[in-house]
């Protein structure tokens, strides 16, 4: 297990499709999670994709921490345990999407507001070779959709629809006083990296 730098936006491996993974019980893959896992726990963050640390497989891995879950009403969710996701397809369950604050390992120092569908089905295998299908709204459905993008080459700013709301960290505070009312601001809650 080894902590891995993790790659920048302008890097080829991040704007590729990444391979998918023929055998997802290998050592070779329990391998790649472990490092993954690790290289996430040392920044700290919510998710990561294996292309950030250079390996272009289709694989993910995210949790969503209670304090952060939120359904996409607004209302209080349960958090998601930490999850490997190999394979991932994530499906649209309806054309209604919402703008919140992201922000990317990958894209350090920033943070942008993005649209994302507010209600997804995620499918792929775990590291047993099981398939995983699951529903999935709110925060949580924005995190497997921020990280599925990293497996086809897309980063979030590549999402935003008015880089207007693409802001560097330290100057965030400055940003939402900035803001006049209720109706320009998109987002009231803090990002975390993904
Ligand atoms: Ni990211």
């Amino acid at each position: 297990m080894t902590v891995q730098s993790i790659l920048k936006m302008g890097n080829p491996i991040l704007r590729r499709v990444a391979d998918p993974i023929e055998d997802p019980t290998s050592d070779e893959v329990r391998a790649l999670v472990a490092d993954m896992r690790d290289s996430l726990k040392a920044v700290g963050g919510v998710g990561l994709a294996a292309p950030q640390i250079g390996v272009p497989l289709a694989l993910v891995i995210f949790e969503v921490p209670a304090a952060r879950a939120q359904a996409a009403d607004g209302e209080e969710a349960e958090g998601v345990a930490s999850t490997v996701l190999i394979n991932p397809v994530v499906e649209p369950l309806s054309d209604e999407t919402a703008l919140d604050w992201e922000g990317c390992l990958s894209v350090p120092d920033l943070r942008g507001v993005v649209p994302r569908h507010t209600h997804i089905r995620y499918s792929g295998v775990d590291l047993d070779g099981n398939k995983v299908s699951v529903e999935a709204d709110g925060f949580h459905a924005r995190v497997v959709q921020h990280e599925c993008d990293h497996l086809h080459g897309i980063l979030y700013p590549q999402r935003m629809t008015d880089m207007r709301y693409l802001v560097y960290e330290e100057e965030m505070e400055a940003f939402m006083d900035s803001l006049r009312g209720p109706a320009e601001d998109p987002a009231e809650t803090q990002p975390d990296e993904e």
